[in-house]
């Protein structure tokens, strides 16, 4: 009697104490170490199983049932908060993982062309909707088509006026696009319709200089050019640049290369004649030089200058580009800076 109450009591005190270690295990390790600490061969239950052979006869088979369901009732209440860790962990996890497919997805940069290029893509239309062709020619030119054949000669003043980067060889880097109109006119027969876009180089860089920038030149030869032609022409392409029709005035000016030579001003795109900053007050922007072509350029390349006569002329694409968009330094077209540039997407 003795021996069973003390077995009881030492039994429900180890229950208890498992119990409350069960309930209060974090990890499924933890609880697999409860587990073999009071279930396993060498814990107390197993022990008190064992003890039982000490016990008179008519005792046993009460204490071995006694033992045996605390046992199930301990490995019942592992089982179960197995499960209810698993299930604590898998939510954990799930929660770690949990994706809003509500939120926006991530943009792509996408890029677009360079203000320049859209700028001489718009050129290159208009004049190729009103029957030109496009012309094209090397950036690295030689003295003769640069300057001698367009009417320069050596030592002639107007040599100085562009500043030119030369090469150790003598050839350099054409500084503007008319030496195209030579080898245009080599390769073709009038009637000639082109326009000829590209980049040309001087040795310049300033505020409003940049060593580097593009042109488009226009060349037309036939046997009625005159110079009212030319001012219908330049007076459409701008027209048609602006979206606007804005006056033209046509300035006396020289170049070797032209006779009459004339440089255009526009109308201020942004005052419209009233004075502003970006004219200087003027009420007119100069925006490019041109005039009927020099009989000299036709001797060397073949053309009948008694039958043929034509215009030519040259714009800075870049002074296009600013006043279309607004831009008010030429140097941000040269930065490569995305903040600026993405705004022409
Ligand atoms: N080539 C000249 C320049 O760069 C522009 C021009 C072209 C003038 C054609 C007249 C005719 O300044």
């Amino acid at each position: 009697m003795m021996s069973e109450n003390v077995a009881h009591s030492e039994l429900d005190a180890i229950v208890d104490k498992a119990t409350c270690q069960i309930e209060a295990a974090e990890a499924e390790a933890e609880l697999e170490a409860l587990r073999v600490a009071y279930l396993g061969k060498k814990g107390p239950i197993t022990a008190l199983l064992k003890s039982i052979g000490s016990l008179p006869a008519d005792e046993r088979p009460a204490a071995g049932k006694k033992i045996t369901s605390s046992r199930n009732l301990l490995e019942d209440k592992i089982k179960r908060k197995r499960v209810t860790l698993q299930q604590i962990e898998s939510a954990r996890r799930l929660e770690a993982q949990r994706i809003d497919v509500t939120l926006p997805g991530r943009r792509y940069f996408t890029g677009g062309p360079h203000p320049l290029a859209r700028t001489l893509a718009r050129m290159q239309e208009i004049f190729l909707s009103i029957g030109f062709d496009i012309a094209v020619g090397p950036e690295i030119e030689d003295d003769y088509h640069n300057f001698e054949a367009l009417n320069i000669p050596a030592n002639h003043p107007a040599r100085a006026m562009q500043d030119t980067f030369y090469f150790p060889d003598g050839r350099l880097l054409r500084t503007h696009t008319s030496p195209v109109q030579i080898r245009y006119m080599e390769k073709h027969k009038p009637p000639i319709r082109v326009v000829a876009p590209g980049r040309v180089y001087r040795c310049d860089s300033d505020i409003t200089h940049t060593p580097m920038f593009h042109q488009l030149e226009g060349l037309v030869i036939d046997e009625t050019t005159t110079f009212a032609d030319l001012k219908g022409v330049l007076e459409y392409f701008v027209a048609e640049f602006f979206e606007e029709p804005l006056n033209l005035r046509f300035r006396p000016s020289y170049f070797p290369f032209t006779e009459p030579s004339a440089e255009v001003d526009i109308s201020c795109v942004f005052c419209h004649g009233d004075g502003c900053n970006v004219c200087k007050r003027t009420g007119w922007l100069e925006v490019l030089g041109c005039g009927m072509v020099h009989p000299a350029l036709y001797k060397d390349v073949g053309i009948d200058s008694e039958r043929f006569i034509g215009y030519a002329f040259g714009l800075g694409v870049e002074r296009f580009t600013m006043l279309r968009y607004g831009v008010n330094d030429l140097r941000l077209f040269f930065r490569n800076d995305l903040d600026m540039l993405s705004q022409f997407r």
